[in-house]
């Protein structure tokens, strides 16, 4: 077996621990990406354990501060030669008042949006010297929200704050911006590297948690509804780990995989070549000063 790099944002719990827990079962050589020293080191000591593989490498950054993801990337460009797959699965939800990061970013755009596009750009590089580089990212049926593209002039939601619309907004721009760089690696030939996003269901985990107390009390009451409809983080992670490593997906590029590694048809309802310039074009200016 062919023994992969794969880099797991988000590792130290929920659905991307899942992914990194069956890929180090697989025999891999799994980094785990956490913001938390403390929770990643518990986290890594626990695959080491449950998996018999030792070859677990963990790092820390804040994927809310752009700064952080630049190191993170520096930081696996050091030390590894190559890697073959990253897996955007880090996110999170904010509450009801808008936070901005030191950077002066809305914070769910941060994480969501600009960090997976700036690492998985950073990171592009070593992905090509892979044979078979792949980058997932991990979007949420949250996309298909209620939006308008009146918001693309206030893409950072200075003017128009809402917290279920910055966490759906952020995972729909994501996949517009994994679309578009993997049309970008299609236009320059590059054919060893793979885009593709996933969305997971809804999955008992830690999203959001942090920011449990602001959420709006319409959320915490759909949050006890919906409690008996929400699985194990379980199986949407076993489907990230074979995107990561399968044979059946390898090659293919652009898809948008379900919880259970269907393909679906995404809701393209707000997409045109221009909103997803506009969109495209801040977000890089975003990234910009990272990228040189
Ligand atoms: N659970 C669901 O029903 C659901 C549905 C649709 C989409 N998703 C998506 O699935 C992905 C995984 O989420 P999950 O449900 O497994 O939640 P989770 O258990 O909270 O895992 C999220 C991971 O992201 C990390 N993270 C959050 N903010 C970060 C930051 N600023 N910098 C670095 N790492 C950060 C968390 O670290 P800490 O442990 O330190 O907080 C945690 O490791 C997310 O992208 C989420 O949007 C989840």
């Amino acid at each position: 077996m062919h023994i992969k790099n794969i880099l797991v944002t988000g590792a130290n719990s929920g659905i991307s621990y899942q992914t990194a827990l069956t890929l180090a079962k697989q025999g891999h050589h799994v980094i785990i990406h956490g913001r938390n020293e403390q929770k990643v080191n518990i986290a890594v000591n626990e695959i080491r354990e449950q998996s018999g593989n030792e070859n677990i490498d963990s790092v820390i950054a804040d994927l809310s501060l752009m700064t952080d993801v630049k190191q993170l990337a520096d930081h696996i460009k050091g030390k590894y030669g190559y890697l073959d797959t990253l897996v955007n699965n880090a996110g999170s939800q904010m509450g009801k008042e808008r936070l901005v990061t030191a950077e002066d970013h809305e914070k769910t755009m941060a994480i969501n949006t600009f960090a997976p596009l700036l690492l998985s750009k950073l990171l592009l590089p070593l992905l090509t010297q892979s044979p078979d580089g792949r980058i997932i990212t991990v979007s949420s049926a949250s996309y298909n929200q209620g939006t308008s593209d009146q918001y693309l002039d206030d893409i950072e939601l200075e003017h128009n704050y809402g917290f279920g619309r910055a966490y759906g907004l952020s995972k729909l721009y994501v996949l517009w911006l994994m679309w578009h760089l993997n049309n970008e690696l299609q236009e320059k030939g590059i054919k060893n590297v793979t885009i593709n996003c996933m969305e997971p269901g809804s999955a008992l985990t830690k999203l959001g948690s942090e920011q449990a107390k602001n959420r709006p009390l319409w959320m915490k009451i759909l949050i006890v509804l919906w409690l008996p409809m929400i699985r194990n983080p379980k199986t949407p992670g076993q489907t990230n780990a074979w995107l990561a490593t399968s044979n059946e997906v390898r090659g293919l590029t652009g898809m948008f995989f379900d919880s259970k590694g269907r393909i679906q048809k995404e809701n393209r309802k707000y997409y045109s070549l221009e909103n997803d310039q506009r969109l495209w074009d801040y977000c890089m200016k975003v990234c910009a000063p990272f990228l040189k």
